[in-house]
């Protein structure tokens, strides 16, 4: 039936048939708030490429974790700015590294918090790049071994979740072996799947200190015309142990969210990156835009897409605007 029997403007007339009618529910327990952990004490410092972000010290990161956690959160994933990189990364998976020490402060303190973590030794090697460097190149097989150590280093400090993001061939299975060869059988992998290289994550790298000081990283990351890879990508990685897949960035990658939930029952991260918030926060300082109302409408997206779960700047706030 059409016009004029059919009128879909009869369920819109008002907000409770809106409510009814609604197919996708966006709420505070899809959201992932990323923190940024740097070593040393004293106060939070703003981040100056992330609008209300910090960069915080044990004892801010403690506090600002029970602050997600009463916010609604479940879950936050870190990242960690050492004091110290070499080529090897030696600080990515020091027991005493920057990102352990902020795992077992925040597990004592906020016990029911989820716990993920970056893996990646981006912010940790001298040049910037996410895997160990020979002759020039990244060398995937020798970073596994690294990125092995690093997951389970973080493990052993409390993460419930590890989430591998440099984009090695293999990670996945490295992980996980080192994982249950460690008696940590029970901690999961939320693989960076369809990783792609992107210039949506200049604000992250200026808050990471992860830049590559020479190269990009289009040798690892994926292309962004390619959605048939990304697919190739998301299944190896559930073969190799995978528990939860993601695809980073969100926004200008809706459509390969679409096709990955329809290839996977396996739960789906979308990572809303840096430069996807910075566009919105950017906008709508200069009132070009309403923050909050473009935030959770481009989060309900996200999620209409297919997405189970998005990692977001705005995961604190949104859980506000959302209760
Ligand atoms: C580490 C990593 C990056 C991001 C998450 N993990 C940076 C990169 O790959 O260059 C980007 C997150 C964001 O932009 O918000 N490899």
């Amino acid at each position: 039936m059409s016009f004029p029997a059919t009128r879909l403007r009869r369920l819109r007339r008002t907000d409770a048939l809106r409510g009814m009618v609604r197919e996708t529910r966006l709420s505070a327990a899809d959201l992932i708030q990323p923190l940024f952990v740097r070593a040393g004490s004293g106060p939070a410092t703003p981040i100056p490429s992330l609008s209300e972000q910090y960069h915080h010290s044990i004892e801010t990161l403690v506090e600002e974790a029970r602050a997600v956690h009463a916010a609604g959160v479940p879950a936050v994933i870190l990242f960690g700015i050492p004091d110290h990189k070499d080529e090897a990364a030696s600080s990515a998976y020091d027991e005493e590294g920057i990102v352990q020490l902020g795992l077992r402060a925040i597990r004592l303190a906020v016990p029911e918090l989820v716990l993920i973590t970056d893996v990646c030794l981006c912010q940790y090697t001298s040049h910037g790049h996410c895997g160990v460097l020979r002759d020039g190149d990244v060398d995937n097989d020798l970073t596994l071994e690294l990125l092995a150590q690093t997951a389970v280093s973080h493990a052993a400090a409390g993460a419930d979740i590890v989430a591998p993001s440099d984009m090695m061939d293999g990670r996945v299975a490295a992980i996980r072996a080192a994982l249950d060869a460690d008696g940590l059988a029970s901690t999961a992998i939320l693989a960076y799947s369809a990783k792609f290289a992107s210039s949506f994550y200049g604000p992250f790298r200026e808050a990471a200190h992860s830049t590559p000081s020479e190269g990009d990283r289009r040798g690892y990351q994926m292309d962004p015309a390619n959605a048939n890879e990304a697919l190739r990508e998301v299944l190896l990685d559930i073969g190799e142990g995978a528990d939860m897949v993601m695809v980073k960035p969100a926004m200008p990658y809706l459509d390969v969210i679409r096709r990955v939930r329809e290839a996977t029952l396996a739960p789906i991260a979308a990572y809303q990156v840096s430069g996807e918030y910075a566009m919105l926060t950017a906008a709508a300082r200069d009132g070009l835009l309403d923050e909050r109302a473009a935030a959770l409408e481009a989060l309900t997206a996200i999620k209409r897409a297919g997405a189970d779960m998005i990692i977001t700047y705005h995961a604190s706030r949104a859980a506000g605007w959302l209760s």
